[in-house]
């Protein structure tokens, strides 16, 4: 049967409201306007005047931009020169680019569970999986709430890890007043469109470490070397970001501030309207962070009759667009396939993935569509 919806169905239905849409302000168009003037398309001045503005908007020495965070992930691990077989211990409630930048470079992805509250990796259980292999820990601030960064340094320290942050979700959050991405040896952003700061496709590491810096730039760029041109010592990737792509990034560090604010104000609204509703789990802010609620994630209790997937369809059709949570890395197909992770459960992943979504956040949302947002969560949940 075809089920297709058909055109009277579609104009019964009230417009949809999207779960991110991305805030271009004029100011980029003079700069896109210059690369378009001059030429400079690929290379140009913007590159180098967004990895300055950036790594020193997170306190910073060096930006290395990049085509995109997952790049951005692979290029840090690289960087590293762990030896192969080496463990990397990450979230395995996080996006599969993490689990993707440990395999090729020839690591093993070590899983922990999150917190259920913040959502990001339980330090708790970094500390336990830590074993003689181990050589890196990959933090993730989820969803705009940081990882407590004090902590997980010091174990760090204790064991002699590095420590890449992935603060793709999170720019501009902070632990104790610090911005993440500078708080490890390495800190990984993606400016896809529907993050806080965008460039449309786009990434950079951030460090302090020279040597990863100079590594970082040669590996981004087919791995040549700054001491003899088309001379190669390694292989490399064409991991470049645009002259063009940078100009709208220089462009929205220039307003990042008032996304930050923005994204705080659409949570306060919606915790105002839900936080009576017993059914759902809203997100936290620990006093000692700064959460930019890079998406408003909701989680149902388990007294709720139906999981994230119907919910999801049943907001749909009252005109609210949501995204499901990730699933868990132990439960992807393509590891399991390979013999990853086989037998590991992580309880709190499991609950997230199934009954977790976001609701509407971009930088574009107004008062009356969160009204019209919570209008319809009550309703079907009441
Ligand atoms: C936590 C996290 N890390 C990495 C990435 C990968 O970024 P990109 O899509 O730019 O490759 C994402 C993507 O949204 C993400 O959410």
């Amino acid at each position: 049967m075809n089920s297709r919806p058909v055109a009277r169905d579609i104009a019964r239905r009230p417009s949809l409201i999207s779960v991110s849409e991305p805030l271009i302000g004029d100011n980029v168009l003079p700069l896109v306007r210059e690369c378009l003037n001059t030429g400079w398309l690929s290379d140009g001045r913007f590159v180098q005047e967004f990895e300055h503005k950036w790594s020193s908007y997170c306190s910073t020495q060096y930006g290395v931009a990049v085509s995109n965070g997952t790049a951005a992930l692979e290029v840090a691990v690289a960087a590293l020169r762990l030896e192969p077989g080496s463990e990397v211990i990450i979230p395995s409630w996080t996006i599969i680019s993490c689990a993707i930048a440990v395999l090729k470079a020839g690591c093993i992805p070590i899983l922990v569970d999150c917190d259920p509250e913040t959502w990001c990796m339980s330090l708790d259980e970094v500390e336990s999986k830590i074993s003689p292999r181990t050589r890196a820990v990959m933090p993730v601030h989820m969803f705009g709430h940081p990882v407590d960064m004090r902590r997980l340094n010091m174990l760090a320290k204790t064991y002699g890890l590095f420590v890449i942050e992935d603060a793709a979700e999170a720019h501009g959050a902070e632990v104790v007043g610090r911005r993440v991405g500078g708080l490890g040896d390495l800190g990984c952003f993606s400016f896809y469109a529907n993050k806080i700061v965008t460039t449309g496709e786009g990434g950079m590491v951030l460090t302090n470490n020279g040597e990863f810096a100079d590594r970082l730039r040669s590996l981004r760029n087919l791995g040549f070397r700054s001491d003899r041109r088309f001379f190669h010592t390694e292989i490399g990737h064409n991991y470049r970001l645009t002259n063009l792509q940078a100009a709208i990034g220089v462009a929205q560090i220039e307003r990042v501030d008032s996304h930050i604010e923005k994204k705080r104000w659409i949570a306060a609204c919606y915790r105002e309207r839900l936080k009576r509703l017993s059914q759902v789990v809203l997100p936290v802010e620990r006093e000692w962070a700064k959460n930019v609620y890079w998406m408003y994630g909701l989680v149902l209790h388990d007294d709720v009759p139906f999981d994230a997937a119907e919910f999801a369809h049943r907001l749909r059709e009252r005109g609210v667009d949501t995204r499901p949570f990730f699933l868990g890395m132990h439960e992807q197909p393509v590891f399991r396939s390979r013999g990853l992770f086989e037998r590991e459960t992580y309880p709190v992943s499991e609950r997230l993935a199934r009954r977790g979504f976001y609701i509407p956040s971009g930088l574009t949302l107004t008062e009356l569509q969160i009204d019209r947002v919570c209008e319809a969560i009550i309703q079907e949940l009441n």
